[in-house]
């Protein structure tokens, strides 16, 4: 059992972010609907055929892997020839494992903190991440640290990162479905989940306590990119996704956390993912030709180290 020290808020991000992590790891795949099956694989190759100009790579890092969503569908896709994968977190390095050893990938498993690989210069020929830069104290740092495990010729490619504005769309959203949710809560009476009648578990209460102390950054893609040439990395480009199905995607989790599963009944989830994946498909088709890409939702980075001349 993970013991906290009493003045859990003032944990240093990157405790904080172990202590988390170890402690989401058990649940973290139910949690996020993460799979191995075609429905990720296809989620994973989608993005990585928009992003990543090769077919396929050799010497593959992913850092702060967690379970392996990113890599092991990377993998099963094909882009991945040789997988390594590091997260800070032994916890999820351990899930990573066990994902890896079930679909049959030999993934060599690191823990490290993704501010200071220990991996020799020019290591590697693409680096990959999903959802974790906006975790780390100094994200700058870790692309510099990419930059460096690099080989000349190699590339980074990470996905997943919240934008600064998309972020402040999405907590209207979460707020407002909130507030409608208990609004009508008060009006019909047995439609919110009941409080629990066990105490809450020693993972339940890390992931509470320190759910706001782990989520340090959101993005602005000009700002990133920028970044990036002064690391000296070419051909970045960013690009971003969701919007309305972010705004939608963000209202359904809200209200399916605390409304009773019985209310909503067995095809509301099925329903879910397909409305999703209609919205997905109206942002990208249509707003995204129109509106300015930092107000989508998700941020995709892509960048080359030079070859040596
Ligand atoms: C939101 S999870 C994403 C996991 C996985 N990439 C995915 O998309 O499912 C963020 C991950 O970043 C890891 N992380 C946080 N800070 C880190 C750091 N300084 N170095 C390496 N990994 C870190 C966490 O332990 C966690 O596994």
């Amino acid at each position: 059992m993970t013991t906290l020290p009493a003045k859990r808020r003032k944990l240093d991000p990157k405790t904080a972010n172990i202590l988390y992590h170890d402690a989401a790891a058990r649940s973290y795949d139910d949690k996020w609907s993460i799979s191995f099956d075609e429905r990720c694989v296809s989620y994973v190759r989608e993005r990585a055929a928009r992003m990543l100009p090769g077919a396929a790579y050799d010497r593959v890092l992913e850092i702060g892997s967690g379970t392996g969503f990113f890599l092991l569908n990377m993998w099963q896709a094909g882009f991945v020839k040789e997988a390594h994968a590091t997260d800070i977190s032994p916890g999820m390095l351990q899930a990573c494992g066990e994902n890896a050893r079930r679909l049959g990938c030999d993934v060599q498993l690191r823990t490290a903190d993704a501010e200071g690989l220990p991996f020799d210069d020019e290591s590697f020929d693409l680096v990959v991440g999903h959802a974790f830069l906006h975790h780390l104290p100094d994200w700058e740092r870790a692309l510099r640290d990419c930059y460096r495990v690099l080989a000349p010729g190699g590339a980074m490619f990470f996905a997943g990162e919240p934008t600064r504005l998309g972020d402040r769309l999405a907590g209207v959203a979460k707020k407002t479905t909130a507030w409608a949710t208990k609004a009508a809560g008060a009006l019909r009476p047995g439609l919110l989940k009941p409080p629990s009648p066990t105490p809450i578990t020693e993972d339940e209460r890390v992931l509470k306590d320190l759910e706001f102390a782990v989520d340090l950054h959101t993005f602005e893609p000009a700002e990133v990119e920028r970044a990036c040439h002064a690391i000296g990395f070419t051909n970045v480009r960013t690009e971003t996704e969701e919007l309305v199905s972010s705004l939608v995607g963000w209202s359904v989790r809200t209200m399916e956390s605390r409304v009773r599963p019985e209310v909503l009944g067995e095809k509301w989830g099925p329903f879910a993912y397909r409305m999703y994946l209609s919205l997905y498909d109206f942002d990208q088709r249509y707003l995204y030709r129109v509106l300015p890409k930092r107000a989508f939702y998700n941020l995709l980075l892509y960048g080359e180290k030079p070859e040596r001349d």
